[in-house]
C-alpha cells in the first residue's frame, strides 16, 4: 500500500486492495497496535462547515496515539473572512503541520487543496461530492459486523442525491459486488454520474421510493439525513422533510434482521425507540471514526505501514 505523503479526496481514488488494506489497518489499530505512533506530528483541521463527529473524531484521533492538533470550526474566525482564497490559506497552513483535515461546502475544494499543498490533505466533505473518510469507517463497522465486503444486500435510505456519504459508499461497495437498494422520494434519486459508476463497475441495484417495495432481505439499511442546507428551493425540501422514518413496527419483513447503519446527525429519519434494538449500530458506527481515522492519519504521514 503506497499511502505515504497521499492525499484522501475521493473513494475513487483507492482500488479494491488499498481499501481492503486500509480497513484492516483500522482494525488493527482498534485492537491496540501502533499506540502512540503520531507523536510528533500535528494534524490541521480546517472546518468550514458545521461537523461534530467527523471534527472530533479526527482531534480524538491525533491527540490519543500522541499527536497534536491545531485548526478552526468556525472559518469566520480565520483569515477567509477577511477575503482569503482557500488556496492561499491551504499554502499557508501546510507550512504549519503534517496532515490537514478539511470540509468546506464547495464540490472539488479538496481536490484544489490537495494541489496547492505539500502535506496530506484529507477531504473530510466537499459539498455533496465525498466523503471518503466516513466510508472507510463505514466499511470498517461492515466488515467488524459481517466479516466481510464481499456480496452485501445493502439498502440506502433518504437524501441520495445531496449525502455525500452515500455517494462515496455506493462507489466503494461497487468493488465488492455487493446488491444496492437505493430508497428514495424521486427528488432525492441517486445522481446519474454514481449510477454510471456502478453500472461501469456492473454492480446490481435497483431504485425504490420506499422501504415497501422492497422484496428480498436486506443485510444492512444505511439511513441518511435530508441536508437540508443543500436544497437551493426551500419549498423542494419541504416537499420531502418528513417523508421517511424508521420505527421499531419498520423492522419486520425484509428488515427483521437488518443492520441499521447512519452517518449521524439524524433529524428524525430513526425514532429513538430504534436505539435499543439488536439492528441499531450506528453509535457504534461512529465510534469506529477514531480507529479508522487514526490509521489513516498513521498511514499518510508515514508512520504506520
Ligand atoms: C455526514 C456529513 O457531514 O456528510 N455527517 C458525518 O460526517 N458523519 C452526514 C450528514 O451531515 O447528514
Amino acid at each position: 500500500m503506497d499511502l505515504p505523503g497521499r492525499s484522501i479526496i475521493s473513494i475513487r481514488d483507492f482500488a479494491r486492495d488499498e481499501i481492503l488494506g486500509i480497513v484492516d489497518k483500522a482494525l488493527e489499530v482498534k485492537a491496540g497496535e501502533w499506540a502512540d505512533a503520531l507523536h510528533g506530528k500535528v494534524l490541521a483541521t480546517l472546518f468550514f462547515e458545521p461537523s461534530t463527529r467527523t471534527r472530533l473524531s479526527f482531534e480524538a484521533a491525533m491527540v490519543s496515539m500522541g499527536g497534536r492538533v491545531i485548526g478552526f470550526a468556525d472559518p469566520n474566525i480565520s483569515s477567509t473572512r477577511k477575503g482569503e482564497t482557500l488556496a492561499d490559506t491551504i499554502r499557508t497552513v501546510t507550512g504549519y503541520c503534517d496532515v490537514i483535515a478539511m470540509r468546506h461546502p464547495v464540490e472539488g475544494s479538496a481536490r484544489l487543496a490537495s494541489e496547492v499543498a505539500s502535506v496530506p490533505i484529507i477531504n473530510a466533505g466537499d459539498g455533496a461530492n465525498q466523503h471518503p473518510t466516513q466510508t472507510f469507517l463505514d466499511l470498517v463497522t461492515l466488515k467488524e459486523e459481517f466479516g466481510r465486503l464481499e456480496g452485501l444486500a445493502v439498502g440506502m435510505l433518504g437524501d441520495l442525491k445531496y449525502g455525500r456519504t452515500v455517494h462515496s459508499l455506493a462507489m466503494a461497495l461497487s468493488l465488492f459486488g455487493g446488491r444496492l437498494s437505493l430508497i428514495s422520494p424521486p427528488g432525492l434519486r441517486m445522481p446519474a454520474h454514481v449510477k454510471e459508476e456502478l453500472d461501469s463497475a456492473g454492480t446490481r441495484y435497483e431504485e425504490l421510493r420506499d422501504l415497501g417495495e422492497l422484496t428480498s432481505d436486506l443485510d444492512v439499511l444505511y439511513v441518511t439525513r435530508i441536508q437540508k442546507e443543500r436544497f437551493a428551493d426551500f419549498q423542494e425540501y419541504e416537499r420531502v422533510a418528513g417523508a421517511y422514518r424508521i420505527r421499531r413496527d419498520t423492522l419486520t419483513g425484509p428488515c427483521t434482521r437488518v443492520r441499521l447503519m447512519h452517518p449521524l446527525p439524524r433529524v428524525d429519519e430513526i425514532a429513538e425507540e430504534v436505539d435499543a434494538t439488536p439492528n441499531a449500530i450506528y453509535f457504534r458506527q461512529a465510534h469506529n471514526g477514531i480507529p479508522t481515522r487514526q490509521a489513516l492519519l498513521g498511514l499518510v504521514t508515514g508512520v504506520i505501514r
